[in-house]
């Protein structure tokens, strides 16, 4: 993966680093010089991120084991964050959890489970850090939101579905409400992309029949994903707040 923008001297947190997409954003950020902070709570995952960063640059990373769900959890990244680079520069929050249950099968702990890791949990991330952000007068965001918050899921249930048209709505909301102070927040929607969330979840037979409906006919890389997300946050998007970027290879939409 080749970096494509510089983000020296500047500092952010990427919350899901442990896999998939926020594991490709981590490796794609640390060839592009950020300060970074890893969080996830998958602790052992997270350490194979930081061993593969580190491999590329040794210095300038902090590994958070958080659950973005849990208020302590989210004061101590932040408090951590603080104590090790003084200031944020950005946040990209990918954390998320899917469930596949079909409507009348949800129970009400499973709705709260991913409500709380997908819509509070990232609230809480983006209100501690923003509350940092306005000391400094500038910050940008980036919350991964699916193509699940622009239409439905294919694959994940109403919950899922949900969750990602809040993360849609608090991000266009804060876009509004924080541009002025110099902070710009932006929405992901990426498609479906080879990661453990859709090979965990989905069978080969289930993942070809999802290609079909992909006008690329593939699943994207989590590379990809990260290259997109690296230029939102990067100044090349100065001008981009309140938006939600498709990444989705031409899905048909329902
Ligand atoms: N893979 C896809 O096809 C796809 C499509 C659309 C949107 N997304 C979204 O992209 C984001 C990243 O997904 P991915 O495909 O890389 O999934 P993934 O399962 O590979 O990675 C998600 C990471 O989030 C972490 N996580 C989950 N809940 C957490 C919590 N409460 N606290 C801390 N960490 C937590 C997991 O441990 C994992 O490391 C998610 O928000 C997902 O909803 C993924």
């Amino acid at each position: 993966m080749n970096a494509i923008y510089d983000f020296s001297d500047q500092c952010g947190i990427v919350t899901g680093a442990a896999s998939g997409i926020g594991k490709a954003l981590a490796l794609l950020l640390t060839e592009s010089n950020a300060d970074l902070v890893l969080v996830d709570r998958d602790k052992t995952g997270l350490e194979a991120t930081v061993r593969a960063c580190k491999e590329i640059r040794a210095d300038a990373l902090l590994a958070v084991d958080a659950d973005v769900s849990k208020e302590q959890d989210v004061n101590r990244m932040v408090e951590e964050t603080l104590v090790r680079f003084g200031t944020i520069h950005f946040l990209v929050t990918c954390a998320g959890i899917l469930f596949r249950n079909n409507f009348t099968d949800i129970s009400l702990p499973e709705w709260d489970e991913i409500m709380n890791t997908n819509v509070r949990g990232l609230f809480m991330c983006n209100q501690f850090v923003v509350r940092e952000m306005l000391k400094q007068g500038n910050g940008t965001i980036v919350n991964v939101a699916s193509v699940a918050g622009r239409s439905i899921s294919l694959i994940g249930g109403v919950h899922y579905c949900a969750s990602k048209h809040a993360v849609i709505g608090i991000t266009r909301h804060m876009a509004r409400e924080l541009c002025a102070k110099g902070i710009r927040a932006n929405a992901f929607c990426p498609g479906a992309t080879s990661t453990p969330m859709i090979h965990d979840n989905l069978s080969a037979d289930e993942i070809k029949q999802l290609k079909k409906r992909i006008a690329l006919e593939r699943l994207a890389e989590p590379e990809e994903q990260a290259r997109t997300i690296a230029f939102m946050l990067s100044d090349a998007a100065s001008y981009l707040n309140g938006a939600c970027i498709d990444s989705n290879g031409g899905s048909v939409m329902l």
